[in-house]
């Protein structure tokens, strides 16, 4: 299948019929989120990817009791940094030169030009720019898991400060943004499987600069 039609294959998931997606499909889909490009490529997300049944069912209710969030096989959570900090900086500038052997004057004074002016930023701003690159790698999930033949469903609906506590992500200086329910489509309990996808006209949405 080409990447369109894996991409028009995909749909929202409403209903999931509790199978298992293969450990090895999940990585794929989580190398897919870590490859996701993210500005300065300092990552300011991590991804909690939940099978625990207790903890689905504790949190489908503060996720408009929406089926997905128990019947899906594993349920990532995509939760960015709650600001940036001159350590979160650093601790991504010192893996770079690390890991390529080699410390760069005009690297080097990138990560000043960013530690003179994320940190001081107000937390909620940084916040707000950490998600913003979380959604990038969502995106890019979802992509993947088309690609996997994985079904899906973006997920915002749900109480975004009650997640946190039952994951103590504020504890981990985290904070959660969207999450992805994966696994496999019940087609017959699933009102949108079979409805035709709705999308704006190329005009609407593209606008040509010649
Ligand atoms: C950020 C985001 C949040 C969403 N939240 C929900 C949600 O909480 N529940 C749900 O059923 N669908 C949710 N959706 C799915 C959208 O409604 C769906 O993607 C859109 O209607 C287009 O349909 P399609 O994805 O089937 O093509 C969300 C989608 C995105 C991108």
């Amino acid at each position: 299948m080409e990447l369109i039609e894996k991409l028009n294959w995909r749909y929202a998931s409403k209903a999931m019929n509790g199978k298992k997606v293969a450990q090895f499909k999940i990585d794929t889909i989580i190398e897919a989120a870590s490859l996701a490009p993210t500005s300065s490529g300092l990552q300011p997300f991590e991804i909690f990817v939940i099978t625990n049944p207790e903890i689905k069912e504790k949190i489908r209710p503060i996720a408009w009791n929406q089926s997905v969030i128990t019947d899906c096989s594993h349920l990532l959570v995509f939760a960015a940094w709650d600001t940036y900090t001159a350590d979160r900086i650093n601790k991504m500038f010192d893996l770079t030169n690390s890991i390529r052997g080699t410390k760069n004057e005009g690297w080097e004074n990138y990560r000043q030009m960013l530690l003179n002016s994320y940190p001081q930023k107000d937390a909620e701003e940084n916040f707000n720019h950490a998600a913003k690159q979380a959604y990038i790698a969502f995106s890019q999930s979802i992509a993947a898991a088309a690609f996997e033949g994985v079904d899906s469903t973006p997920l915002e609906g749900f109480d975004a400060d009650a997640l946190d506590e039952i994951l103590n992500l504020r504890g981990k200086g985290l904070r959660s943004c969207v999450m992805l329910p994966l696994g496999y489509r019940d087609a017959e309990k699933d009102w949108l499987v079979n409805l035709t996808k709705v999308r704006k006209s190329k005009e609407d949405l593209v606008t040509l600069i010649e």
